[in-house]
């Protein structure tokens, strides 16, 4: 049978996500995130995580010490993040909500979205709603952070791949297939998987997704359009690479201000 879903991050495919995400090094980005976050902001304490998805930014965040509060709009993914973050044994303030509803969630000092989550604003108004919503939860001074994969690396007219991700007992195989639709900047991407459990229960999924292509001073300049200043950008998470010919791209910007009430509050 072949299940089809809208959305790599519910119901069937949620589940999944950590065995796909595996290679994935969230102790190296938070790192990263933290050492920029202090730059920014010394002594942030209070976080927003942007489209969690199953916590591993939010846990690995949490165990530097800060208070999280991590929201998505998929209440399978928050399921899972919150029952990592239950065996992790650490307090994660978890909501579900899409990042248009985010005006009462409260103030933070610094707000991230990693994991190419950015990508799915396939439309510059998305794109300047979303940084106004963040700008206007930023405390004065807090700082915002968002990675993206580097739109020359997502340009060309077509591509197909597949990737075999195996984890305890699971092993799954994904054949996806993308082509760009140029006019929009936005490249169509269709995934196959086929899934087997080792028990005789095998079976397939399909998804598809849209992304956007960005590039590194698109993004700057949309950030600097609502209001964030300081803007600075880095590669594949490191502070010394070139952005511009990097794979994955983190852009930070902070919010002008003076002293800010979360601090005056610490
Ligand atoms: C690629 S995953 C990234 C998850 C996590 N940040 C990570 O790096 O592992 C994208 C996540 O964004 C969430 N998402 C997508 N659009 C969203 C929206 N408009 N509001 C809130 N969450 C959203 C999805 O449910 C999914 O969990």
């Amino acid at each position: 049978m072949v299940a089809y879903s809208h959305n790599m991050f519910e119901a069937e495919l949620a589940q999944y996500y950590d065995v796909m995400r595996q290679y994935r090094d969230y102790a190296k980005e938070c790192q990263f995130a933290h050492d920029l976050i202090q730059k920014y902001y010394p002594g942030a304490k209070h976080v927003l995580d942007i489209a969690c998805g199953t916590g591993g930014h939010a846990i690995e965040m949490a165990q530097r010490g800060y208070d999280v509060t991590a929201i998505d709009k998929s209440q399978d993914m928050i399921n899972i993040a919150r029952e990592k973050a239950e065996k992790a044994g650490v307090t994660i303030d978890f909501d579900c909500i899409d990042v248009n509803d985010l005006s009462s969630i409260g103030e933070f000092q610094a707000a991230y979205c990693l994991g190419y989550t950015f990508l799915y604003m396939t439309n510059y108004a998305d794109v300047v709603e979303f940084f106004t919503t963040v700008h206007e939860v930023l405390s004065p001074q807090g700082v915002f952070l968002l990675d993206f994969i580097n739109g020359w690396s997502l340009i060309e007219e077509f591509h197909r791949d597949k990737f075999v991700y195996q984890h305890e007992g699971t092993t799954i195989f994904q054949f996806e297939q993308a082509t760009l639709k140029k006019r929009e900047r936005v490249k169509h991407i269709e995934f196959y998987y086929l899934i087997d459990h080792h028990d005789g229960n095998v079976k397939t999924v399909f998804a598809e997704e849209d992304v956007r292509i960005f590039f590194n001073d698109e993004v700057s300049m949309l950030l600097s359009s609502c209001g964030f200043g300081n803007i600075e950008s880095f590669g594949d998470y490191a502070m010394d690479e070139n952005a511009d010919a990097a794979y994955i791209i983190i852009v930070a910007g902070q919010k002008a201000g003076g002293i800010s009430k979360a601090k005056e509050r610490d």
